[in-house]
């Protein structure tokens, strides 16, 4: 697998051969000016949860590309309404089976609602699994215990989680759901973007090591092979 970095909660993943854009919000954010998004290439939209920071993009993406939609079941008929069809509505527990590998859509405890006010059904994250590697995605989430499920069945091999606090869990809880998760390999998101989750980048990752895990934060335009 690789996997890009765009800046908040935004990534592409590659994965045999297929990509997978997850949670698009590059236009607005001004840390991702140097990214254009309308140059984005994708075969699958994931998204996570209906919050203006995770969907400001959606609209380009799909103007530009032919990709598969892949969220919960109300984000979907929003979109259908909107006149998108190539699209796969998921709810929490269910998993299917798809070309690049498989996905699960797993609880998250945060609110979901879009941005003109229709309801966006509850939020969630993603665990993917492709050619052996398993990545897990958790959206915007407080910590939960329904992460040790995770660590019990799936066992990723790398996390992706907030770490900004204030609206997400922060550095001490995302520690915490790395145990929960049995994964020592974390990739932060959902930090720096706005004033109230802006962190200290050397402070967050020494507080991992001392964990005795990592904690990488990418470069916007960045990628990542694992
Ligand atoms: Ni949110
Ligand atoms: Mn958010």
């Amino acid at each position: 697998m690789k996997l890009t970095y765009f800046g908040h909660s935004c990534f592409l993943l590659e994965a045999k051969g297929k990509k997978i854009l997850i949670d698009p919000f590059i236009s607005p954010n001004e840390l991702a000016k140097d990214i254009d998004v309308s140059s984005i290439d994708c075969d699958y939209l994931f998204i996570s949860h209906g919050h203006e920071d995770h969907v400001a993009d959606v609209e380009t993406v799909l103007k530009n590309n032919d990709c598969q939609v892949v969220s919960n079941f109300e984000i979907i008929s929003w979109l259908q309404e909107k006149g998108h069809e190539n699209v796969h509505p998921m709810n929490h527990g269910g998993k299917v089976d798809l070309d690049f590998g498989s996905v699960k859509y797993v609880n998250a405890i945060h609110s979901s609602v879009l941005p003109d006010g229709t309801y966006g059904g509850n939020p969630g994250g993603f665990v993917i699994q492709s050619g052996g590697v398993t990545l897990y995605y958790a959206g915007d989430t407080a910590l939960t215990m329904d992460m040790k499920l995770i660590g019990e069945y799936q066992k990723p091999d790398v996390a992706i989680l907030p770490i900004g606090d204030n609206f997400t869990m922060g550095i001490e809880d995302a520690i915490i759901c790395s145990d929960f998760i049995k994964c020592d390999e974390v990739i932060g998101m959902h930090y720096d973007t706005f004033p109230p989750i802006t962190i200290d980048h050397e402070e967050a990752k020494a507080k991992f090591n001392k964990a005795g895990k990592r904690l990488t934060l990418m470069e916007i335009g960045a990628d990542k092979a694992f």
